[in-house]
């Protein structure tokens, strides 16, 4: 079987070279590497199709192909489209009808199609529909983030709607997803709260029905044990430890440094809710005398003592988490400071699960969930919200805890379960590893996709072909993108 992934956005090279360095470069380049690589390695054929670029601020990308060392089924095919420089994924949308005649190009002069195109984000969706016509070969769409759930909070902004569309082109992604969504022969969601939620939004309304047991697959991503997984120690393991050591010596009492620590990691963003989690050690003098409390957060040293660092956004966030921090004087009993990259977060993770910590995402809600089930791999027990994915990747709260984000006292109760009691914490332990590793692996997720790719051939899977194709995917495309209207984009009621 030959798989195609359609990912004109950002890039792919041996090295993942801007991985994490720059929006377009993130999850869902690791995604899309995972499951070629994992379908290479099962003896079929996967095509990383994305864009050229012939730039020399972006060196990497000039060349037509490419390929991973020692994965040789796997091919990266670079096709160009428009002007040569490197673009953002929100300037593409007028170049990709030029993009997916370059790619059927391509194909046609190897006399031969892939057998399933899969689409990633809604400029991948969109090509893997414009692909489908010529080559006669199903689609799966795989959203990763999807526009209107973007677009929702920066509409409250100044500017509201018109400012955001003129920025990131709304338009024409939901216009694309919109295609995608309705022509492809299934939508990929991560799980079944990712379904259920995000496909439900208004501005999707008459693409896609989010009852229809047939338009979806659920197929969850995979976890990269080679970073996360207790014996995975690799080059930074030291060096993490060592910043781990110097923020104790620098935040938490003498008396109280070998406590094990509960440990938050995510994005400073008011949805990630850790108010909740301080809230829950101002409240409880029991978890003060179990635990301390590590935020760790990206870029920033000492976020708690110097907020003025932050970024805008976070700022409010870190204010708001020192005056609970000062009214409850958790002082002496909790650090923050930052670390980046995976590696280093799995030497975290690795240190908590040995000094008989807890992993916490207290979170208003959590479409997948990576980091808990990260922190699962590695053998480091979870407490996380019950909005969301967590619900499906702990199984429904018998590998992890599941606690009402909006309830301190629950997440109190619930930390203390596992730091009060070392078989408790042994025992979900031990299952949160043996899950993450049985169910959250790339084979599976390839797996998943080779299935689609059966049903769709015996007719059991299939899109509306009649769906209009936005006209912005036209060649020659028109000069101005599609705008959006203000009805089109509104939150309103849910139908699910
Ligand atoms: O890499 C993860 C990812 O969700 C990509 O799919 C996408 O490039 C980006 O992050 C998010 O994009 P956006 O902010 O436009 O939703």
């Amino acid at each position: 079987m030959r798989v195609a992934f359609v990912n004109p956005q950002g890039n792919f090279d041996p090295n993942n070279s801007y991985l994490a360095s720059h929006p377009d470069f993130g999850g869902q380049l690791v995604y899309v590497r995972e499951v070629a690589r994992a379908l290479g390695r099962m003896g079929h054929h996967a095509d990383i199709l994305t864009r050229r670029v012939t730039d020399p601020e972006w060196p990497e990308f000039s060349g037509e192909d490419d390929a991973y060392p020692g994965d040789e089924n796997v091919r990266i095919l670079r096709v160009p489209c428009g002007p040569d420089r490197f673009l953002p994924k929100e300037e593409l949308w007028p170049y990709l009808g030029e993009w997916a005649e370059g790619v059927a190009a391509l194909y046609r002069e190897e006399g031969r199609w892939p057998d399933l195109w899969t689409g990633h984000y809604a400029d991948g969706g969109l090509c893997a529909a414009l692909l489908e016509g010529p080559s006669g070969r199903p689609f799966t769409f795989t959203g990763h983030s999807l526009g209107a759930w973007k677009l929702d909070p920066l509409m409250e902004d100044e500017g509201g709607l018109p400012a955001a569309d003129a920025r990131y082109n709304f338009g024409a992604r939901i216009g694309a997803e919109r295609a995608a969504m309705a022509r492809s022969a299934a939508i990929v969601s991560n799980s079944e709260a990712e379904r259920r939620e995000q496909y439900d939004h208004p501005a999707y309304r008459g693409a896609v029905e989010v009852r229809d047991d047939a338009r979806f697959a659920v197929i969850p991503p995979g976890v990269d044990f080679d970073i996360f997984d207790p014996g995975a120690r690799g080059p930074q393991e030291d060096e993490t430890r060592e910043n781990i050591r110097a923020a104790h010596e620098r935040d938490i009492d003498p008396d109280r440094r070998d406590l094990p620590a509960v440990i938050a990691w995510s994005r400073l963003d008011p949805k990630k809710n850790h108010r909740a989690l301080v809230e829950a050690f101002a409240g409880s003098g029991e978890l003060r005398e179990r635990a301390n409390l590590l935020v760790i957060t990206r870029g920033l040293d000492d976020p708690l003592r110097e907020p003025g660092e932050a970024a805008d956004e976070e700022r409010p966030i870190l204010e708001d988490l020192i005056s609970t921090v000062d009214r409850a004087d958790l002082w002496g009993g909790i650090s923050a400071f930052g670390l980046s990259g995976q590696t280093a977060l799995a030497a975290l993770y690795r240190w908590g699960a040995e000094t008989g910590g807890v992993f916490c995402l207290p979170a208003e809600h959590e479409p997948f969930g990576m980091t808990v089930v990260e922190a699962m791999a590695v053998g480091l027990p979870v407490v996380a919200t019950q909005n969301g994915g967590p619900q499906e990747t702990t199984d429904g709260g018998r590998v992890g805890l599941l606690v009402d984000p909006h309830d301190p006292e629950d997440i109190a109760a619930k930390l203390l379960r596992l730091l009060s009691d070392r078989e408790t914490w042994k025992s979900y332990a031990d299952r949160a590893l043996e899950r993450s590793h049985d169910l959250y692996n790339w084979r599976r997720t390839a797996e998943g996709y080779l299935q689609l790719a059966e049903e769709a051939r015996r007719g059991e899977r299939g899109g509306d072909p009649s769906f209009p194709i936005p006209d912005f995917a036209r060649r020659p495309a028109p000069a101005e993108l599609p705008r959006l209207r203000d009805w089109e984009a509104r939150p309103g009621p849910r139908t699910g």
